[in-house]
């Protein structure tokens, strides 16, 4: 027989959330206990996807249990009391100081902590359109039309840049088979209204990288020839951690003149949980002065150059941590172990004989870009990841590529940490399978489609 009414049994038993919804659309009016509130929080994210299956992200999903430790002991401190808390600024410029080291800058510098690489491209990107701004001015001429020249291989980030900002974008499109830009898609947007271009170290839809030796090139020649000093601004987001270990003799860094400001994600092959991300200038100068705001904070002068403001510190201890843990050493120890299983994965793809693989050989951040071999097959890279959604719970996204190489159709699977050349083998079998089920269904539906989305991944 039942000795409790039902408020002591969820006093007791702790799980009311279970029979009862969310509160979702109103400020709820009484609470729940704290393990109520946990679990209810808990259990409604069951519902995602695994972040270790997902392929598609190039946010760290994984780190050690020390640093786990050092980023939850840190939780409560607010990076931007710099007054109160200067360990974690010094802290900050460590990272900058180390990150300029690895970039080769050739004299003093400065640069920042962001919440990811957008924060640091909008930063970066601001900053050329004042350095810009007194360029013109000291050659009287107008400030009306600043424009800036990337690839459609850019990350929208820089359209919104242009958009937020009130700058002409001015995009290279790709084309089939060419989805990196050169020197010679640059060249004929260039004027007196540039203010800087922006090239991809990795770009987010095959991980390769532009021709930045070749827009150095180009730039130089324009400085000297057309007296036009354009600044070139390095969207190193992924690449910025993976070139300088893997492929440490290429060239794209401030060892070439123009290169003015590079942006990376700590959180992406800088290999710290999310949201971490840093700004490096070239030089002190590159900084425009007018952008930095002092400000009596607290009873101290301080210095910012951010679009937020508070924001948590521990991901700039989680920086440092990974930086003085693994050295170059580390880094390159785990980068290289990353390139051998995605080579490993593209090379069991390709033997499969459906797929063909896009860009091997060329420097490249450790993915497997890949698509259907042509005339193969009844459905197509959607069908496939959608199939090895339901069939296995992997994350692997299929998109088209920007104009004009939207009838190209990829997909594109992250190799990171902690995929084991053993996952690399299931996942393999698992894509085959998973085409051997479309061979005999020929296809999926629109309603099988609706049920599972993958998105490309950031
Ligand atoms: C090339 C590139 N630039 C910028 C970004 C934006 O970076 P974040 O997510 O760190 O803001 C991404 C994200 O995937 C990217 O791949």
């Amino acid at each position: 027989m039942t000795t409790f009414n039902e408020a002591e049994a969820d006093a007791l038993f702790g799980n009311r959330f279970l029979t009862e919804l969310a509160p979702a659309t109103s400020f709820p009016t009484s609470g729940m206990t704290p393990t109520d509130a946990m679990r209810l929080v808990g259990e409604e994210l069951n519902l995602e996807g695994d972040p270790q299956r997902n392929l598609a992200t190039f946010v760290t999903t994984w780190m050690e249990p020390e640093a786990q430790r050092i980023i939850a002991e840190n939780l409560h401190r607010n990076f931007i009391d710099h007054a109160e808390y200067p360990i974690s600024a010094e802290i900050e410029q460590r990272c900058v100081r180390m990150l300029a080291d690895l970039f080769h800058a050739p004299g003093e510098t400065t640069g920042c902590r962001t919440q990811g690489s957008s924060e640091a491209i909008m930063l970066g990107a601001l900053s050329l359109k004042w350095k810009w701004k007194e360029r013109q001015q000291a050659a009287h001429r107008s400030t009306d039309r600043p424009n800036l020249v990337f690839g459609g291989d850019v990350h929208v980030v820089w359209e919104k840049f242009c958009r937020y900002f009130d700058v002409e974008p001015r995009i290279v499109p790709l084309a089939e088979g060419k989805y990196t830009i050169g020197p010679e898609d640059v060249e004929p947007h260039l004027d007196e209204n540039t203010i800087g271009v922006a090239a991809v170290l990795g770009t987010t839809f095959t991980g390769h990288m532009d021709d930045i030796t070749g827009i150095n090139r180009l730039l130089l020649d324009v400085k000297e020839r057309r007296d036009l000093d354009i600044p070139m601004h390095i969207d190193g987001a992924s690449g910025a951690f993976v070139w300088p270990f893997l492929y440490p003799d290429s060239m794209w860094d401030f060892q070439l003149e123009q290169v003015r400001s590079i942006n990376v994600s700590g959180h992406k092959y800088g290999l710290v949980y999310p949201g971490i991300g840093w700004l490096v200038f070239r030089d002190t100068s590159d900084l425009a002065e007018d952008l930095v705001f002092y400000e009596n904070y607290l009873g101290k002068t301080d210095a910012t150059f951010t679009l937020n403001f508070s924001t948590g510190a521990s991901m700039v201890f989680a920086q440092y941590y990974n930086f003085v843990r693994l050295g170059r050493d580390g880094y390159t120890y785990v980068m290289k172990q990353m390139q051998q299983n995605a080579r490993a994965l593209a090379a069991n793809l390709r033997a499969t004989g459906r797929f063909e693989v896009i860009g091997e050989g060329l420097e490249q951040l450790p993915l497997v870009a890949f698509r259907l071999a042509s005339g193969h097959a009844s459905y197509d890279e959607s069908d496939i990841a959608w199939q090895l959604s339901a069939e296995r719970g992997w994350m692997v996204p299929a998109y088209t590529l920007p104009p004009n190489a939207q009838e190209v159709k990829i997909m594109r699977a992250l190799v990171k940490e902690t995929m084991s050349r053993e996952q690399v083998e299931r996942l393999t079998s698992d894509i085959a399978a998973a085409c051997t089920t479309l061979d005999q269904k020929g296809g999926t539906t629109e309603a099988e489609r609706a049920q599972v989305k993958i998105g490309t991944g950031y």
